[in-house]
């Protein structure tokens, strides 16, 4: 006769931790703590904070250093794909990359400084770039990052991808982002950076970034020729 054999303690523990997600604790609200998980399930704390990294990878997670893991905000599942500039060129077989790299600290402002939910007298860093795809401009972008999140300049890490250097160098990694696509059209100077004639047609589209933890980490406009990009979705009829 076969008997089945009790889980090992880990998925003991990862099923326990995957009850509280979803049913007991509200997003933000903190987990047990590792030293509390450990004895509870007579496991090394090692082992615990494994379980907790492939959650935290999961982005069900977060953690504050010094202060424990928390819940992170839920995912809506029928939502696009979030993806950067880099992700987006390669997935169309087009290489990536930047031009007319800069960047300067500058006090958010009203609408900058709303959208990050931050003073408009908070510095941020704002940075932009042409972005090239197989060499040829595609968009122009202009990102705004809460300096006291993002400290310092960057410089020549902008030339590869912003969202791997925020997540390398920061481990600020976007979850979820809101977004609007506008049309509109070419101003002379946009159109020169652009390689584009003034007034041809253009897709704004506005991007607010936000982390597992719920903190706006970059608000950015970015202006794609109309000509080169096209938007391109995925959708799902919903089976209900
Ligand atoms: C998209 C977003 C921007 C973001 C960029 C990052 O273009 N709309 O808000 O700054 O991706 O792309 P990358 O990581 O390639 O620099």
């Amino acid at each position: 006769m076969k008997t089945e054999r009790p889980p090992a303690k880990s998925e003991q523990l990862r099923r326990h931790l995957a009850d509280l997600l979803v049913g007991e604790l509200a997003p933000h609200e903190r987990l047990p703590t590792e030293r509390s998980l450990a004895e509870e399930f007579s496991v090394s704390r090692l082992t615990v904070r494994r379980v907790l990294d492939q959650l935290e990878r999961e982005g069900r997670v977060y953690r504050v250093q010094g202060s424990g893991t928390f819940v992170s905000e839920p995912r809506i599942h029928k939502s696009v794909e979030l993806t950067s500039f880099s992700e987006d060129m390669r997935s169309r077989g087009l290489r990536p990359g930047s031009l007319e790299v800069s960047s300067e600290r500058i006090p958010a402002g009203a609408d900058i400084g709303y959208a990050l939910q931050i003073s408009p007298s908070s510095q941020v860093l704002h940075i932009r770039r042409v972005r090239t795809a197989d060499d040829e401009p595609m968009c122009l972008e202009h990102s705004y990052l809460p300096a006291e999140l993002v400290p310092d300049d960057l410089g020549p890490e902008l030339h590869g991808s912003l969202y791997e250097v925020l997540s390398a160098r920061y481990g600020l990694t976007l979850h979820r982002a809101e977004q609007t696509i506008k049309a509109t059209v070419l101003d002379p100077d946009d159109a020169r950076a652009l390689g584009a004639p003034p007034f041809s047609p253009a897709f704004l589209v506005q991007r607010t970034g936000f982390d597992a933890r719920g903190r706006a980490i970059e608000r950015a406009d970015s202006l794609y020729r109309g000509d080169r990009y096209s938007y391109q979705l995925t959708i799902y009829r919903d089976p209900q």
